[in-house]
């Protein structure tokens, strides 16, 4: 957590891996309130592809107060992405056709030296926070700004992005209510989370979901059968079901439907696969809804946009104090400044003891085990 007091001129903005309802609310912040310094802020696009292979659209562009108006309630970033863009596992085509992973932060390093770019704000998931550790364990001023809908970064209460996709998620499980129980049905929502299932517990608990399935907790569908009967005896004949991409049945894995080289492996489709068995287990008609990248999209909640300001604006304030290789947490009442070390070190997964858990346990709600 070095403190460098350098004069900073030239500030970099990036915004790469998955989006997540929010970024703009955070590039605005930190555009505005680094004018009010004096520097120059320029946004990097399409996360680090924008400087390793900087052609076409793929650029950087100059970002002053007026580019940056009326976008806080926007989703998505006006930067644009990419989940294919990590430096340090670069996707590189061999002559032979062979896509290979390649260590390409040396040349970002000297990419930000030759744009006379003197600090980087790197808003991300686990990811992008793993990549601006290594960048400034190399010596760039870098601060952090935690985003991402699954909610599973360490050292900070909430991630921005998690609020609106679990308004929406909570939203599409009321409506599917009705028609789960004018048809008597099973109904089966997959929502995402990665490898953590706090989008499916906070959403199946607001939405009074019958069982939820994270991935913390390995699921045995026989035990979801019967809570599901259960109910049926207490002359509730549907079901709601809330599957978390990353969940897992007691001894297996979780379902992968793509590996590819430099990206994560992508989850889906446990939301066909419980909803099938849970049909052969209970003889009652059941369907599934994937909710997927809908949960990305949209406007950012009230919460997630102030959060949002708050970030950017705390990333600029830790920048102008001498902060380096620090992440910006959301500690309320207030924000403070962790170690990207220490905020990237492992998964923040749903403790088995929080009291969301123990709720939705003393409100009947199966977790399949
Ligand atoms: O990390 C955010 C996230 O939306 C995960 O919940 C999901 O597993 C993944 O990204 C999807 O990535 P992609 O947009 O590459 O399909």
């Amino acid at each position: 957590m070095a403190a460098r007091k350098s004069k900073l001129k030239r500030i970099a903005i990036c915004t790469g891996g998955g989006d997540a309802p929010g970024l703009n609310a955070v590039i605005r912040a930190v555009v505005v309130a680094a004018h009010r310094h004096g520097w120059e802020v320029v946004g990097i696009r399409e996360g680090y592809s924008g400087l390793l292979d900087p052609q076409g659209s793929r650029d950087l562009i100059r970002l002053r107060p007026e580019d940056v108006a009326g976008i806080t309630h926007l989703g998505g970033t006006i930067l644009g992405t990419t989940n294919l863009g990590n430096p340090l596992k670069y996707p590189v085509k061999l002559a032979d056709g062979q896509v290979v992973e390649r260590d390409r932060s040396d040349e970002v390093l000297r990419a930000f030296k030759r744009e006379r770019i003197d600090a980087l704000v790197a808003v991300g998931g686990d990811g992008s926070l793993g990549i601006a550790n290594t960048l400034s364990r190399k010596g760039l001023r870098v601060v952090g700004v935690p985003k991402t809908i699954d909610n599973d970064l360490e050292s900070t209460v909430v991630t921005f992005g998690f609020d609106t996709a679990v308004s929406f998620a909570t939203e599409c499980i009321d409506r599917l209510h009705t028609t789960a129980a004018s048809h008597r049905r099973v109904m089966v929502v997959e929502v995402m989370g990665r490898y953590a299932g706090w989008i499916a517990l906070n959403a199946g608990v607001s939405a009074n979901a019958d069982a939820i399935l994270i991935p913390e907790i390995p699921y045995d569908l026989a035990r979801v059968a019967e809570a599901i009967q259960e109910r049926e005896r207490r002359g509730q004949r549907y079901a709601i079901v809330v599957a978390a991409e990353g969940a897992s049945p007691r001894g297996g894995r979780e379902s992968v439907i793509e590996r590819r080289v430099g990206a994560s492996d992508r989850l889906g489709g446990v939301g066909a696969s419980v909803a099938a068995e849970l049909g052969r287990l209970t003889g009652k008609e059941a369907r599934h809804a994937v909710l997927g990248h809908l949960l990305r999209g949209g406007t950012p909640t009230t919460f997630d946009r102030l959060i949002s300001l708050r970030f950017g604006a705390a990333a600029v304030r830790a920048l102008a104090a001498g902060k380096s290789g620090v992440m910006v947490a959301l500690d309320p009442p207030t924000v403070r400044y962790v170690p990207l070390a220490r905020a990237t070190r492992r998964m923040k997964s749903v403790p088995l003891d929080s009291d969301t858990v123990v709720t939705a346990r003393e409100l009947g709600i199966s977790f399949g085990d």
